[in-house]
């Protein structure tokens, strides 16, 4: 979805034309007014600063911001998926001042009623949630799934030694299958992509809601959502491409601007196997970290039963830093109305 920062505002409702904001599509020029108020977010883990150029070339994405007095107040993301059936919201934020007085409702609408206006077949919204979910919310959500995160940090270096006391370092495959009992991954190419997720219904017992959920985005089985991620820096993983357990995703590394040398790594697990998932965890930190100086964090993505186990295999055997408890994210949806 592409559409000019003249923006032709749909029709508001009467409650949105009254909340005193202007609403504008984000260029280049808004950059460092966006990151202005951007600065306490997600623990210095935005990804935006990184994204932000893609995101406003995304032709299937629409960067919103809410001003007021000509100001950025507010930003959020809309992205159509699902064959044009999903609204995927993201990138949500409110300037700290502006918190806690409706702002971030009035835009959502706002985003709401544009894509309703240009995609009329647009039938649901989701968004991932990593806050505390209330009865309220419940009313308006359905949950397609949750995710348990496990963040982490360590230094590149020192967590190369780690591997490498377990014979686990350098790109030297065979040692590590050395110590997980199972037979190596198998790193996925397009064409196998392609194959296993849509040409089979072999990753419906894999995937939670035949969902994949790539760094919060949830994206279900379809050739249009598979041309979206297949643009995306990512490694794909399986356990066994004739009948998989466990499937990964892990993003190549990006910095984040939490200080000099800080890199950003997501990995999503699928699956109910703890020996496969923390092989294939293994696998993308020993493949990701070779070349890597500094500092890493490393966010996990997991089936929550799995978590505490994860969380102590990283503290005790790789040594590395919880940043912190369980926390959870929930794939949410709701009827465009
Ligand atoms: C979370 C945040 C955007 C809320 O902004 P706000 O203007 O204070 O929120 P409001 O007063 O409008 O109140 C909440 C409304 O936003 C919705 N909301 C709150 N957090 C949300 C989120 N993460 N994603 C989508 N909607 C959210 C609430 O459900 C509610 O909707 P309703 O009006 O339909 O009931 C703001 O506190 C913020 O910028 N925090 C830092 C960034 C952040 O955590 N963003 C979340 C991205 S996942």
């Amino acid at each position: 979805m592409k559409i000019d920062t003249s923006l032709n505002m749909p029709q508001l409702p009467e409650a949105l034309s009254q909340a005193g904001l202007q609403f504008t599509v984000a260029t280049e020029e808004d950059f460092d007014e966006i990151m202005a108020m951007s600065q306490d977010i997600y623990g210095g883990l935005d990804y935006l600063p990184t994204r932000y150029t893609s995101w406003l070339q995304d032709t299937n994405r629409t960067v919103i911001l809410a001003r007021k007095h000509g100001k950025v107040i507010a930003l959020e993301s809309v992205c159509v998926i699902d064959d044009g059936e999903t609204m995927l919201v993201e990138g949500l934020r409110v300037a700290p001042q502006e918190r806690g007085k409706g702002v971030a409702g009035v835009l959502l609408r706002f985003c709401s009623e544009l894509v309703k206006s240009r995609y009329p077949e647009v039938k649901v919204c989701r968004l991932t949630r990593d806050d505390q979910l209330g009865p309220k919310d419940f009313e308006k959500y359905r949950i397609i799934t949750k995710q348990g995160i496990l963040l982490m940090r360590f230094r590149a270096e020192d967590l190369k030694l780690h591997l490498s006391e377990f014979g686990l370092e350098g790109d030297n495959e065979s040692t590590l299958s050395a110590f997980c009992s199972s037979p190596p991954p198998v790193r996925l190419d397009h064409t196998a992509i392609q194959q296993l997720y849509l040409n089979s219904d072999l990753m419906h017992g894999v995937l939670p809601n035949a969902t994949i959920i790539q760094d919060w985005q949830p994206f279900k089985l379809l050739p249009s959502n598979m041309a979206i991620l297949l643009k995306k820096e990512i490694d794909w993983m399986v356990d066994d491409m004739s009948n998989p357990t466990v499937a990964s995703l892990c993003t190549f590394p990006f910095r984040v601007p939490i200080g000099d040398d800080w890199y950003y790594l997501n990995i999503d697990v699928f699956g109910k196997d703890l020996a496969l998932a923390r092989q294939q965890f293994l696998y993308h930190l020993q493949r990701h970290t070779a070349t890597l100086k500094g500092h890493v964090m490393c966010q996990m993505f997991l089936d929550p039963p799995l978590w505490k186990a994860m969380a102590e295999f990283c503290h005790n055997t790789l040594s590395v830093e919880l940043v912190k408890e369980y926390t959870e994210q929930c794939v949410v949806e709701c009827d465009v109305i």
